[in-house]
């Protein structure tokens, strides 16, 4: 039997947050990489799918590279690289957004409310770029090209990962096996990680107000900082309820997950007497969980022509990873082979 394969991607719109971290990225150091045949991937084409600053989208997507490197990934034990490089996910998105339709990407809970906020003007430009509907098709073709049979994701990504598994279906029923059907996985704890100053929306790193988010290379005071000041809710007992006490169940998913998930939200929150006890604990653990990164980061940014080696090496082994496949699927839906 073939390796279990696994694909996943971040965003190069902002800063790497601890939402990203908890979510998705140290699973995919701590685990995926040991049990699977594990690709990852800086979605640098994602980026560009709101207004975008060309200088800024390329420096994030060396400071993301180089993060997920900081943060435990090995290139000898995964493939990591940036989607620009490799041209598969242009050329699949195209015969998926012949696959999928126009309702499909409408009703996307993501487009709805970023084209609202683009169109608001609220940090973004007025109007709304025609890629930011088109998206999940280009994520499904991420996925997709690379026969995926997971793909670790936080929360909000897991209705495009629903989408792709209808459009490898439908796919595969239309003009023959091609796709793997993927599936979704998530951590047991803190799969939404909520902003520290708005507990009732998702802790976001493209969002303009950065006091309710922890960036993975904060320094330890300005962590600190921002979680004492985390907003808490009316009363004072510590409850793990989502709905009434939302900012207290969040302090108490990020320790759970930053102490390892060893104790569940739910009963950490028997042993905190007081609001201000709780986000004590909760500051020192998060601290502790990214010194390690941080550390790394440091020593890393220094090695700029690693970095770019390892992006080098993954985008090649990438490139003959997704090139059969999304060959087989051109044959399949009707296009005539160039020779
Ligand atoms: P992005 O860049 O927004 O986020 C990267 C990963 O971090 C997770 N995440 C969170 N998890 C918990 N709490 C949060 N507050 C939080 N914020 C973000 C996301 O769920 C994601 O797993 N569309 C994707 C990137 C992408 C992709 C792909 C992912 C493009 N192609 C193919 C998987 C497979 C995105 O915007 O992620």
């Amino acid at each position: 039997m073939s390796r279990t394969r696994i694909f996943s991607g971040v965003k190069p719109t902002g800063h790497l947050t601890l939402g990203n971290y908890l979510g998705a990225v140290r699973r995919w150091a701590e685990q995926d990489q040991h049990r699977a045949d594990a690709v990852f991937c800086v979605v640098d084409l994602h980026a560009l799918t709101v207004a975008h600053d060309p200088a800024r989208v390329r420096r994030l997507s060396r400071q993301a590279a180089t993060v997920l490197l900081a943060a435990g990934l090995d290139p000898e034990r995964c493939t990591l690289f940036v989607q620009s490089h490799v041209d598969e996910h242009t050329r699949l998105s195209y015969l998926l957004e012949c696959t999928a339709t126009d309702g499909e990407m409408r009703r996307m809970i993501q487009y709805k409310e970023k084209s609202a906020r683009e169109r608001a003007g609220d940090g973004g430009s007025g109007s709304v770029r025609l890629s930011l509907l088109t998206y999940p098709a280009l994520m499904a073709a991420d996925i997709l090209a690379y026969g995926t049979d997971e793909v670790p994701v936080g929360d909000d990504q897991a209705q495009h990962v629903e989408l792709t598994r209808d459009l490898a279906r439908r796919f595969n029923e239309r003009y023959g096996h091609v796709f793997t059907v993927p599936r979704a996985t998530r951590p047991p704890v803190a799969a939404r990680v909520m902003d520290l100053q708005d507990p009732t929306s998702k802790m976001g790193k493209s969002h303009a107000r950065s006091a309710g988010i922890v960036y993975l290379l904060d320094e330890p005071d300005t962590v600190r900082r921002k979680i004492m000041r985390a907003v808490t809710d009316g009363g004072s007992e510590v409850r793990y309820d989502r709905e009434a006490q939302p900012g207290v169940a969040n302090l108490l998913d990020i320790l759970s997950a930053a102490t390892g998930c060893t104790q569940r939200p739910e009963e950490l929150a028997g042993e905190f007497g007081s609001y201000g006890a709780l986000k004590k604990d909760t500051a020192e653990a998060v601290v502790e969980l990214l010194r390690p990164l941080r550390e790394r980061h440091a020593a890393l940014s220094s090695e700029t022509a690693y970095v770019e080696g390892v992006l080098r090496a993954g985008a090649e082994r990438a490139r003959a990873m997704a090139r059969p496949r999304v060959d087989a699927a051109y044959r399949a839906i009707g296009l005539l082979p160039p020779e």
